[in-house]
């Protein structure tokens, strides 16, 4: 099977690396990375590019086009590549509105009877103003584009409301913004497969969104996840699918707008139970780099059997083993960050037992080495993103999954590097700001 593999990212790498697993199948990236580069061929087509991925589509004719990020499927590229015939992982422009607006998506969660924290929208930013000061705090104030993570504020009270509204200001992504109810409870990520009517659930997988450890400083795109969350047992997860995954995909089709990919919801698990945060229309990143070390079966053929209608046909498993996940970030990340250093320990780590290094933000250039005493032109790898690299470990036990993962990490380093120490931590210890719920 013939893959054409949209991204560049840490995601795309653990997709690739499973894919590949799979006998007889071949990958082509776009834009691709050097880690992507051993495992197919490379097209630098830039992911925005709508027409040039179009046209690399049509000339390639891949039995299946996987579109890793959200930015290409809000930009129609499912649509294109689909009006040429050829099967598509990932939603059409309409289908990819539940992630690039939250609007959108609030209302459509409203049509639709979803559980969600209650929230009001804003065009005008001194409307915005005054509702800010009429509320009781904590409130979250969001934009409602896309903004890798980072449109999002969590204000306890009103004078960093008003900072968040001054830095959204500056943002393309929040020519709306909504205000919404605070909720308190502990996260997970719920992704399923679906082919627009059916789903296939993946394992769970808790994600780190904050910077800094104690989930303090602001957010990113994910520092850091484990698979699976423990919070999630099998009456949470039919919880989850009976009353948000299902009425979801059905809400989307039944108004005509099909999704066909990979459903992501970002939950928070409250004492009243799952309340949905967001959702993506892709896989997510960190979290696809913790799942793909676990996933047993060809995850090929479940894609394209997504992509045209037949999910019915797939099957998945899971190995029982924990994995955690630690993402290696530049100086800097999540504000403007370094570029251009040297990875050092980075190829002496990649042949660590149970553990998988993926490579999110990393080029390779030849550098000068002393090699022997002599100094030689040695191809090196180095730093290129703002996350740099997801180390993912696995282990009978989630400690077990922890000490891998942080004992690779602990071998890399360059200037600047930083990471979070307490992946997994929440899940080891739930302390009492994270009571379980009861149903
Ligand atoms: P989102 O992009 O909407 O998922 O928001 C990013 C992060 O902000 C989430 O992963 C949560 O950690 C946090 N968050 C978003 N909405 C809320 C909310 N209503 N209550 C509490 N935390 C939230
Ligand atoms: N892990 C968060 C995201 O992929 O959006």
């Amino acid at each position: 099977m013939k893959i054409l593999l949209i991204g560049s990212g840490g995601r795309e790498h653990a997709l690739a690396w499973r894919l590949k697993q799979t006998p007889g199948v071949t990958i082509i990236s776009a834009p691709g990375s050097s880690a992507l580069a051993n495992l197919g061929e490379v097209k630098p087509v830039a992911v925005d590019d709508i027409k040039a991925l179009t046209s690399l589509a049509k000339d390639l004719k891949p039995d299946l086009t996987v579109i890793g990020p959200e930015l290409p499927l809000v930009l129609g590229l499912a649509d294109s590549i689909r009006a040429l015939g050829l099967p598509v992982f990932g939603p059409s422009i309409d289908a990819a509105r539940i992630e690039g607006s939250k609007v959108f998506a609030k209302d459509f969660m409203v049509r639709h009877n979803l559980p969600t924290a209650s929230y009001a929208v804003f065009y005008d930013p001194i409307e915005a103003k005054q509702y800010l000061k009429d509320s009781s705090y904590p409130v979250v104030i969001k934009a409602d584009g896309l903004a890798s993570g980072k449109g999002v504020f969590i204000c306890g009270k009103l004078s960093s409301a008003l900072d968040a509204l001054t830095e959204l200001s500056s943002m393309e992504a929040a020519s709306r913004i909504i205000v919404e109810e605070y909720l308190a409870g502990e996260e997970v990520s719920f992704f399923a497969l679906t082919d627009g009517t059916d789903i296939l659930p993946l394992a769970t997988a808790q994600d780190h969104k904050a910077v800094f450890d104690g989930d303090r400083g602001p957010n990113t795109g994910g520092m850091g996840a484990y698979s699976p969350a423990p919070l999630v047992n099998d009456s949470m997860e039919k919880l989850i699918i009976d009353t948000i995954i299902k009425p979801t995909v059905d809400g989307l089709r039944v108004e005509g707008s099909p999704f066909a990919g990979l459903l992501y919801a970002g939950l928070m698990i409250t004492l009243s139970g799952p309340k949905i945060l967001e959702f993506n229309a892709r896989f997510g990143d960190p979290e696809t780099q913790a799942l793909m070390p676990r996933l047993k079966g060809d995850l090929a053929q479940a894609l394209l059997c997504a992509a045209t209608g037949r999910l019915k046909e797939a099957s998945l498993s899971w190995d029982n083993r924990f994995a955690s996940c630690v993402i290696m970030c530049a100086e800097g990340y999540p504000g403007n960050y370094r570029r251009g250093d040297i990875i050092e320990g980075l190829e002496a780590a990649v042949s660590q037992e149970n553990v998988t290094i993926f490579e999110s933000g990393v080029t390779r250039e030849p550098r000068k080495t002393m090699v022997n005493g002599a100094e030689k032109w040695v191809e090196t790898a180095i730093t290129n993103g703002g996350r740099v690299l997801g180390v993912a470990g696995l282990g009978d036990d989630l400690e077990t999954a922890l000490k891998n993962t942080y004992e690779t990490v602990d071998k890399i380093s360059w200037p600047g590097v930083h990471f979070r120490r307490d992946i997994g931590s929440k899940a080891l210890h739930p302390g009492p700001l994270y009571p379980m719920p009861m149903y």
